[in-house]
This record gives C-alpha cells, structure tokens and sequence, in this order.
C-alpha cells in the first residue's frame, strides 16, 4: 500500500470489539461479558481506522464510534473542523433525527449535541487534523475557553445524501447545505457494477475522505467492502473508483481550507418585535421571529420574549440565557 491511501476495513458491531480490545483495554474486558450482561449494559466502542503520524499532528483522524441503546455524549466541542457519518442505527443530535447515511459537519469550536443513542447507533467521526478530544461546555473552564476563542465562526449542518441510479458509469449528487467558499464540500457517487469512475479533486481542499457504503471498491487487487475509508491528500489528485460486481456507493467529504471573515458580533436589541433574528452564541444557530419554529409549537411572528424559558437550542442545548442578539432582519 503506497503513501496516497490509508485504507482499512472492518465489520461493524461485535466484529468490531475484537479489533477494539486490542487498543482499550476495558473495552477488552466487555467482550468477555456473557451476553444478557451485555444487552444491559450502556457500553460503547471505538474502531481506530485511520491513525494520525505521532510526529504531524496536521494528519488524517478517523475511527467508529457504537453504542447501545440510551447512550448519551453530553454537549462538546473540538478544536479542528470534522464529519460524522451514521452507519448504522439511529439516535438524535440536539433535536435532530439522525438516520443511517446522515452527514454532520462541525467547524471547528462549534458545539453540538447532546448525541443520543436510539437503538444504537455507530458513526464514524473524520478528520484532517488531529484532535485531542471532546471539550464539554457543561465544564466551566471549556465554556470559558470556547468563547474566548479569536475570531471564532461556529458552523453545522447535518444532511442526508442522495444515491441516484448511475447512469452510464456513474451517478454524482452535490450537497446543498454542506459547503462553503473555502473548499469544504461533500459528494456521494453510485457507479455501476465493474465501471470506473473518478471522484471530485481535492486540489482545493484540506484533504478529502471517501467512504464505501454499499458494495466495493477495488484497488491494489483486494476488495473494499462497506465500511471502508479512504484518506486522499489535496496534491493527490482525483482518485479512481473502480466498484465491484455489485456497484458502489461512496460519500466524498473535502474539508475546507480556512474559514473566512470574521464571527458575527452581537449587536444590540432592536427592531419590532415578531421581526427580529436572535443568534446562539454558542453554536451560532439563528432563531428568525418571522419565520418561528412551527415544528416546536412556535408560530411565525413569535417574538423572542415569548419563547418559553425551557426552550433549548436545537443544535448544542444551550439555554434561552445563552442567546444574543446577532442581527435584525
Ligand atoms: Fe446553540
């Protein structure tokens, strides 16, 4: 295997626990369990697929994450910009539905959560930088260094892709919502059974994952099943995808180079009432008066005063008290 690929399989579920216990030991320990113990328990798991080189932390950081039923990751951060990827169950992230194939993308210092487990659920979290963890805004000391971040242009959007018939060799959707000036955009692409194809250039991003997710790919005279992931460094050039007899479906997630501008600053309470646009200023999500939140019982108009105090935002949890005043329509 040459330098451009850092290519990994592996089974999800139990089959992952065996490769798992080989790199944290307690997870070791549980699948020692006998299994009613283990149906109650609230345990998880992680698979390392792409490890970063120790010695360059600007180096690609992937690896599953699966739990079990009711498993809660309490509100967080990370310094460096990164995908999740459902792959298998379902859960909620803030108040959003989380179904198999969902994309999330999280700019850096943005939180999100809290993630809940549905009936269980494995995703895969994607980086091109190194990351030293999750930072729980639930910790004083982490909230305090999250807002006293220079500059800081929180950001998220989650999105499901579309996996047309390939027409010809093959078939590419373009995401709508999970793009931006600096490169960061995401792809998914179905080629027909024993075709070729190229993915998107990555020349213009900070690096580009692709993820099989139905079928396989072959390279290097193996077979890459689902779940496979490839790392494609942005010089590397378009990356040849050559799917098996049963086709292939892959995501293509580039990473964005920087982010531009500076945050939007708070700016003082005006306008009239029903009209204004209030802004977390934590995650940056924006509550828009006119338009309300029907979907939470709160109509078009409805002032924010009006909201009630339980109210919490959609995308990181944070309170109503957490919100300021961004801007007015
Ligand atoms: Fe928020």
């Amino acid at each position: 295997m040459n330098d451009r690929l850092q290519l990994l399989s592996a089974l999800i579920a139990l089959g992952s626990l065996a490769a798992m216990g080989l790199r944290e030991g307690w997870t070791g320990m549980l699948a020692l369990l006998p299994l009613p113990a283990l149906a109650l328990a609230m345990i998880w798991w992680r698979t390392n697929f792409i490890d970063p080189d120790e010695n360059d932390p600007a180096t690609a950081q992937a690896f599953l994450v699966e739990g079990t039923p009711g498993r809660v990751i309490r509100p967080h951060y990370h310094d460096h910009d990164q995908y999740q990827v459902i792959v298998s169950g379902d859960g909620v992230l803030g108040k959003h539905q989380l179904q198999v194939n969902a994309v999330h993308f999280s700019r850096r210092h943005t939180p999100y959560g809290p993630i809940v487990f549905g009936q269980g659920m494995g995703f895969l979290t994607l980086r091109a930088h190194q990351d030293a963890g999750a930072q729980y805004i639930d910790e004083p000391e982490k909230l305090a260094k999250l807002k006293s971040v220079d500059q800081r242009k929180p950001w998220q959007a989650t999105e499901l892709p579309k996996f047309d018939a390939a027409t010809g060799s093959a078939a590419l959707h373009t995401f709508e919502d999970i793009r931006d000036d600096e490169g960061l955009a995401s792809f998914s692409m179905s080629v027909a059974p024993n075709a070729k194809a190229l993915a998107p250039d990555p020349a213009d991003s900070n690096g580009q994952y692709l993820i099989v997710v139905r079928g396989s790919l072959q390279y290097g005279g193996r077979e890459y099943k689902a779940l496979s992931v490839v790392f494609v460094k942005p010089q590397e050039g378009r990356f040849e995808l050559v799917a098996g007899a049963g086709g292939l479906d892959v995501l293509v997630l580039h990473f964005p180079r920087a982010v531009a501008g500076a945050a939007v600053a708070p700016q003082a309470a005006k306008g009239a009432p029903g009209t204004r646009v209030w802004q977390c200023m934590l995650c940056a999500f924006v509550y828009d008066e006119a338009k309300g939140m029907p979907e939470e019982g709160i109509a078009p108009g409805t002032p924010w005063e009006e909201v009630p105090e339980t109210w919490y935002c959609p995308d990181c949890s944070a309170s109503k008290s957490d919100f300021q005043m961004a801007q007015v329509a």
